[in-house]
């Protein structure tokens, strides 16, 4: 395991990898627990309104013409925005451009890009390669819905990287585990699939169970509900979903128990990146995967957020672990829509004897293969990996050394790339303890960062931050000082 490529402090200082004894050490919170207060103290909570106000008001006054684009917006687009997710608070940003490290909005204002596009960005914008890979294939021609030279090169390097020999492509992360999850079924010739509790897996309606369930719904964690999280979903496709906790191997075993030989196999993120940063315990995804086997059902790892941002062969390649199949999008298509299925021999076999039709127009399109290709082969090479850690290094010795400076219950949690802020005194082992984090800490921070000059995801402790390789010194820099300026301000 490289453990380089992977931290969490506690405010306590400790350091340690996925499945470390920090981590092992905390107990799962009930819904209904109060957390743990307040990250600075009784005075920061009654603070933090006032923080959020403040900074709320600058924020607004420094984005007038988005404030104009959003009400015309609201007009001709659903919500005003092109995603949900792009509805944020006090109001939606809008861009006009991004170069190198940065991100621009119509105001002109500048920011440093830890947002990268919810953790696509990993090459940063208009980075030469990519830009010479669609500049190139643009003028050879963008659709054919035939296969190009290209696809082979990229299933090759994937193969490489992830430690399985077969793929196939998609164009979203939604797609690569929708398929994932039809190829578990096709294969096994059963209904039930587990997923974890608190993970995201994209918007199909199989895995659109227990994403972020509210504390009155999730029900006992050793027997969490099943929750839909989102309407328009079929209460016949939510039964066919079983919920489990995150490093719970003995919840997994219960529910194959329970259900001899209907489950087709288990979907989850390696490490959790849908509720902040959630690692793996030692010994958890080795153990799904002997759990799963012994019982003839497998394991899909979703590296939508993971893959190529943890390291060069995702979580599978930080953690030692590799699944029956793994679903991989955004940062490898260096800002293009594209997305990969791999697997073993066997898991893939179904889909080259026509057992499970793997279908799409798009699949395998030439301009993003060709982006593919660039962002695999020339961007996210080994010297940009060891530039992304040392960047990672300084980020994280900056924001824990104003957490010691003001005394803040708060954890840094990065791996690879990635990394997260986690306002709370201990570290969390799944999506409960993260349910009892006050997320009023995360908005402020992130607004703090913004009006700062540097862009976050909005979501606050949903999200990560992503180092990408053209970021550089002064960016990080620039983030750490604006976090210091934040912590300092909690406490006064
Ligand atoms: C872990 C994970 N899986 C799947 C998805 C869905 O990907 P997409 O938005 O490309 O459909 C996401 C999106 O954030 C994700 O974080």
């Amino acid at each position: 395991m490289a453990e380089q490529a992977v931290q969490t402090t506690s405010s306590g200082s400790t350091d340690s990898g996925p499945g470390s004894e920090a981590a092992a050490s905390a107990a799962p919170r009930s819904p209904s627990a109060p957390g743990t207060g307040s990250p600075a103290g009784p005075r920061a909570t009654a603070h933090i309104d006032e923080i959020i106000a403040t900074q709320e008001q600058i924020f607004c006054a420094r984005q007038q013409e988005s404030r104009r684009l959003a009400e015309r917006a609201s007009r001709a687009l659903a919500g005003g925005v092109t995603s949900s997710w792009q509805i944020t608070r006090p109001q939606p940003v809008w861009l006009s451009h991004g170069r190198g490290s940065k991100i621009f909005d119509v105001d002109g204002n500048e920011y440093v890009d830890l947002h990268g596009g919810y953790g696509a960005a990993l090459a940063g914008h208009g980075h030469p390669a990519i830009v010479e890979a669609i500049r190139g294939q643009a003028a050879l021609g963008t659709h054919f819905a035939q296969p190009t030279p290209a696809a082979i090169r990229v299933a090759e390097e994937l193969g490489r990287r992830f430690g399985l020999p077969v793929w196939r492509f998609a164009n979203s992360g939604t797609e690569a585990t929708m398929d994932a999850v039809h190829l578990m079924r096709a294969i096994t010739g059963r209904d039930l699939i587990i997923k974890v509790e608190g993970c995201y897996h994209g918007h199909h309606d199989s895995v659109q169970v227990s994403v972020c369930p509210e504390a009155d719904e999730v029900g006992p964690a050793h027997k969490p509900a099943q929750v839909a999280s989102s309407t328009g979903i079929p209460r016949a496709i939510i039964d066919l979903t079983l919920v489990v906790g995150f490093n719970d191997l003995e919840g997994v075993a219960r529910l194959l128990d329970e259900n001899p030989g209907q489950i087709a196999g288990m979907i989850i993120e390696p490490i959790m990146m849908n509720a902040g940063i959630i690692l793996p315990e030692p010994g958890y995804l080795a153990g799904l995967k002997e759990l799963l086997h012994s019982r003839g059902a497998l394991l899909t790892f979703d590296e939508v957020k993971t893959g190529l941002t943890a390291g060069p062969g995702g979580a599978t390649g930080v953690t030692g672990v590799t699944p029956d199949i793994v679903c991989l999008a955004k940062a490898i298509g260096g800002g293009v829509s594209v997305a990969a299925v791999g697997g073993t021999e066997e898991a893939m076999s179904h889909v080259a004897d026509g057992g499970y039709e793997m279908v799409g127009t798009f699949n395998g399109n030439p301009l993003a293969m060709a982006a593919c290709r660039a962002m695999l082969c020339e961007v996210a090479t080994p010297a940009a990996y060891e530039r992304i850690e040392a960047l990672r290094r300084q980020a994280v010795a900056g924001i824990q050394e104003a957490i010691d400076r003001n005394g803040l219950a708060a954890q840094v949690v990065s791996v690879g790339a990635k990394g997260c802020v986690v306002f709370t005194a201990e570290p969390v082992r799944d999506f409960r303890g993260f349910l009892g984090i006050d997320d009023s800490y995360s908005h402020a921070h992130w607004l703090y960062q913004h009006n700062g000059g540097v862009f976050l995801p909005p979501w606050g402790k949903i999200e990560q931050w992503l180092i990408s390789v053209q970021h550089d010194e002064d960016d990080i820099a620039r983030f750490t000082a604006n976090f210091a300026a934040f912590a300092a301000d909690l406490r006064t």
